[in-house]
């Protein structure tokens, strides 16, 4: 092999490995040569960039209308991610996801099953208020949904809750009912990595139709079920 050989194969190899956007840390050892190193650190750098984009967006009634955008709460490195619709007016205010009454039933449901929200990741479909809380549109939605889809692969996490049918709608398309849907497990394909999913009741509806938290009850003790079954830490 000619000098020239060699290094068009050290930049071939390189630029393979780079590809896969992966780490690699090398070492002497015969075995384990490769270790992927987490990337913990890189999280909040692409939380960043994705919180920037999304900032980014034109022609966009709820950002036109909005205080600011409402993000995320809670703790990124969780296992476990809560996607609920979009915020409300005090949310708009705040700058925090689910901080109104919808917030507080929500805090009491997640408590129920030894949950302290602070310890899992909570995030909506539309991170800009939605003018007098309207139901976004199907194009809305589609249109957040790729920000969502970037949202979760950056958090990776173990379980995502869908609350309502607006979150249920921005994964699974509009074809499908909610009352049908929820309580169930299901996998979701995210960039190529299938999530496992529970969709179920949004708190404000539980609020407005009290009947309903039976239901709700129901997927939390599944949910609290299938965190003691995979050894999550909380
Ligand atoms: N409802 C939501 O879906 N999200 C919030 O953040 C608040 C209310």
């Amino acid at each position: 092999m000619t000098l020239d050989d060699k290094n068009q194969n050290d930049i071939l190899s390189s630029e393979l490995i780079n590809s896969y956007d992966i780490e690699y840390v090398f070492s002497d050892k015969p075995i384990n040569r490769i270790k992927i190193k987490p990337k913990v650190e890189n999280k909040s750098k692409l939380l960043e960039n994705l919180r920037e984009k999304i900032s980014n967006i034109d022609n966009c009634e709820f950002k036109n209308h909005a205080t600011q955008m409402v993000f995320s709460d809670g703790n990124s490195e969780s296992p476990i991610m809560i996607v609920g619709e979009g915020p409300g007016q005090k949310e708009d205010v705040i700058g925090k996801p689910f901080v109104g009454d919808a917030g507080l039933l929500l805090n009491k449901m997640l408590k129920a099953i030894n949950i302290d929200r602070n310890n899992i990741y909570i995030t909506n479909v539309v991170n800009y208020r939605p003018p007098n809380n309207r139901k976004p549109e199907p194009a809305e939605i589609t249109r957040y949904s790729n920000f969502l889809r970037e949202h979760i692969s950056i958090i990776d996490p173990k379980i995502l809750i869908l609350m309502g049918s607006t979150a249920m709608e921005a994964l699974f398309g509009s074809k499908i009912k909610i009352t049908k849907e929820r309580g169930a497990w299901k996998e979701v394909i995210v960039n190529q990595k299938t999530y496992l999913t529970m969709i179920t009741f949004h708190p404000a509806y539980l609020l407005r139709q009290p009947d309903q938290k039976k239901y709700s009850w129901s997927d939390l003790k599944a949910i609290g079920k299938k965190i003691d079954e995979l050894g999550l830490k909380i």
